[in-house]
Parts: structure tokens; C-alpha cells; sequence
């Protein structure tokens, strides 16, 4: 257990001091464009006025294993979309007026604590939502706002999608982790969930009929192992968890969603055959990451934010990461969770290479032999 472990440890180094040689893997599409939420938001959380600026993710000790000061990202360091294999990637929110028309490999739409719904469903349902979120659709029309900058005709416009791969999530957690976390119960949440997926499925709809042919829809990651959740779920019953420690009516919901969505990207498989629709399963991503946490020696972190104060689990949503006095543990390397919603950048490391790179393989990309300077 203790070689596979440090074999493993090694390959991501690779991978990770690849991160500066990326341009020597080759993709068969041009552009990348991602919707999302904090797990793969690069910086626009932070750039969403006038509440973004006062953001945890702006300030210490956010960015404090890499690179030293806060970028917007929401974790200690790197994140795992942050697509090495492409050279220029940037969060939609860096750019102005000047640079809009510039034509970047990619454009990230993702914003932290964003769902997929809107804020009116969330306030007909007395669910609070951060006032810098930005809905699914939201996300999509700043997309199409940004098309207009690099192509002019809905053909020109259709070519630039036809190479081009589209992540379209993780998002939803979000719509279901905020009902569940503010005192709704699992069987009201899921009454949430056909809204849910309806609004995947219309987005992904819309972006296939502008010319998108590679989507992939990675679905939900087990939050009921997240210490946010297992903070405000806690319960004394020990029937409630799993062999991990996780929620198992949380995860369970999560499962179940998970399967309707991947029912409905079958509809979309059906109705759509010439374009290349793919669910990628972040959910057993991030349960062997957990498991094999667990395996470890530093078996009681694994569910316990490295950034946090109190309780269990080291959170406590009044004073969260980031907030005056709150303490950050010494060795994140050896946490999954950062601030109790997001990710260590050794937990992304780890999501970099059992997910990412194998999705790349399946994608057809491929590492290329000869290095050449573009
Ligand atoms: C666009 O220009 C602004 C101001 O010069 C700069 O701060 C920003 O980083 C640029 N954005 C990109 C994506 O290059
Ligand atoms: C990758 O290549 C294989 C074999 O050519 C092909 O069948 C498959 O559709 C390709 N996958 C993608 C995502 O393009």
C-alpha cells in the first residue's frame, strides 16, 4: 500500500512538473470552455461586483502553498482544471474590452458557490444563495456574450464550437448541497432535482444547436462527505454513515441524481447521434480519492477541513477559512479538504491524475514526441 502510494506520488509530480510542459500534449480541438462552479472556477468568483472583491478566496490564506498570494482560486493552491494540456486558459472575468477579442485556448465560465437553477427558484423555495453566484444560464449568456467577440456569423461562430470541448459542470452540487445545508429535507431536495437536470439538459441542448460536438457532463461529486454537509447534518446516529465516514441519504441522493442525469444525456445520445456527449463520473473519482485517504495513515483528515476551526470536521460556516482568527493547518499536502467546500491542491493533484488524464486518453489526446517552441 505504502510503494503504490509513493509510486503514485511520484507520477504526480510528473505530471505536476509537467504543468510547465503541457503544450507537449496535443487535443483534437482547439478551444475549451467550461461551465461550473468552485471545483474549476480560476478567478471570476473574486471579479463578480460589487461582493466578489471581499471574497475568502481573495485573501489569505487562500493561494498560500502556491503560488504564495490568493488568485481567486478556492483552495491552497493549483486546481486541477488547471488544464496543464492547454496553454492559455483564463477566467472570463479577467478580461476587458481590450483583450475581449483575443482568441485564448480557453474560457472559464465557472464561478465558486454558484448552482445551476436561478435565484428566483432558490427564493420561491426560502433558500439562500451567495449574491455573487452566477446561475447556469447566466454563465452560458456571459458564453455567448464572449462569442461575439472572437466570431462574427453564426457559421463562423458553429466552426469555432466544432473544435472546441465543452464541460458543462460540476455545478449542481450546489443546488442541492445550500437546501440540505440550510435545514431542507432529502426528500424535498430531491424534488429540486428534475428542475435540475432539465436546466443542464436545456443549456447543453442550446450549445449543441450553436455547434458544440464534445461535451463532457461529469455529474456530482459525493457531498455527503464534504465537512460542510457533515457539519450541518450531523446526527448521532452511526447507521446515517458509510465505511468512509460519508452521509450515506446524502450520497445516495446524489447517486440517484447522477443516474437521472445520465438518463437523460442517453436522450441527448438519441437525439443528437453525430455529437460525442459523455458523462465522466466525478462521483467515483472522488470516492477513491477519499478511500484511499482513508487507507492512509492520516486516516482522521480526510474528512476534516485543513481551514477551518470547530467541531468534527473543522468547519463552521460563521467562521470560515479565511475569517479573522480562523487557524490553517500546517501540512495541507496531507488533507482532502481544504475550506470544507473545495479541495487541497494535493486532493486536485490526485483529481489531475485518476480523472483528468485518463479523460484526456479518452478523448484521443495524445503526448507529443517532438517539443516545439509555438
Ligand atoms: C486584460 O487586460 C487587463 C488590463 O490590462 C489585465 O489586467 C488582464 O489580465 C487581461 N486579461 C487577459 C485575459 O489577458
Ligand atoms: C477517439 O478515437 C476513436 C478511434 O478513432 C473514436 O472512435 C472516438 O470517437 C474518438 N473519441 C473522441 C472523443 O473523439
Amino acid at each position: 500500500m505504502k510503494v503504490s502510494f509513493k509510486l503514485i506520488c511520484i507520477l504526480i509530480l510528473l505530471v505536476q512538473t509537467c504543468s510547465t510542459c503541457g503544450r507537449r500534449i496535443k487535443c483534437p480541438f482547439q478551444y475549451l470552455y467550461h461551465f461550473g462552479d468552485g471545483v474549476t472556477d480560476i478567478g471570476n468568483s473574486i471579479r463578480v461586483f460589487p461582493w466578489g472583491p471581499s471574497n475568502p478566496a481573495a485573501r489569505y490564506p487562500y493561494g498560500t502553498t502556491y503560488p504564495g498570494v490568493p488568485t481567486g482560486r478556492w483552495s491552497d493552491g493549483l486546481i486541477d482544471f488547471d488544464y496543464s494540456w492547454l496553454p492559455h486558459v483564463i477566467p472570463f472575468l479577467s478580461m476587458n474590452a481590450l483583450n475581449a477579442s483575443k482568441s485564448y485556448d480557453g474560457v472559464i465560465f465557472s464561478v465558486a458557490r454558484s448552482p445551476v437553477l436561478d435565484t428566483t427558484f432558490f427564493r420561491t423555495k426560502h433558500v439562500t444563495i451567495p449574491s455573487y453566484a452566477v446561475s447556469l444560464q447566466k454563465q452560458l449568456s456571459w458564453f455567448k456574450t464572449y462569442l461575439t467577440s472572437v466570431c462574427s456569423t453564426t457559421q463562423d461562430c458553429a466552426n469555432r464550437l466544432r473544435k472546441s470541448l465543452i464541460l458543462m459542470g460540476d455545478i449542481e452540487g450546489n443546488d442541492i448541497g445550500y437546501p440540505l445545508a440550510q435545514g431542507k429535507s432529502i426528500a424535498k431536495v430531491k424534488s429540486y432535482v428534475p428542475f435540475v437536470i432539465r436546466a443542464i439538459i436545456k443549456a447543453t441542448t442550446e450549445l449543441i444547436n450553436m455547434g458544440a460536438t464534445l461535451i463532457i457532463i461529469p455529474g456530482n461529486s459525493p457531498i455527503g462527505c464534504y465537512p460542510y454537509i457533515l457539519t450541518a447534518l450531523r446526527t448521532n446516529d452511526p447507521t446515517a454513515y458509510d465505511d468512509l465516514g460519508c452521509l450515506k441519504n446524502v450520497n445516495d441522493l446524489i447517486l440517484s441524481k447522477n443516474n437521472d442525469l445520465q438518463n437523460a444525456i442517453k436522450g441527448l445520445n438519441r437525439r443528437f447521434p453525430n455529437v460525442n456527449i459523455i458523462f465522466g463520473n466525478f462521483y467515483n473519482g472522488v470516492i477513491d480519492i477519499l478511500r484511499e485517504a482513508s487507507t492512509d495513515s492520516e486516516r482522521s483528515m480526510a474528512l476534516k477541513a485543513c481551514c477551518g476551526i470547530g467541531g468534527k470536521y473543522n468547519y463552521n460556516s460563521e467562521r470560515f477559512c479565511g475569517s479573522p482568527g480562523v487557524p490553517v493547518c500546517h501540512n495541507p499536502e496531507k488533507y482532502i479538504f481544504w475550506d470544507g467546500l473545495h479541495f487541497t491542491q494535493e486532493a486536485y493533484d490526485r483529481i489531475e491524475y485518476d480523472l483528468i488524464q485518463p479523460a484526456l486518453k479518452t478523448l484521443n489526446c495524445t503526448r507529443r514526441i517532438t517539443s516545439n517552441f509555438m
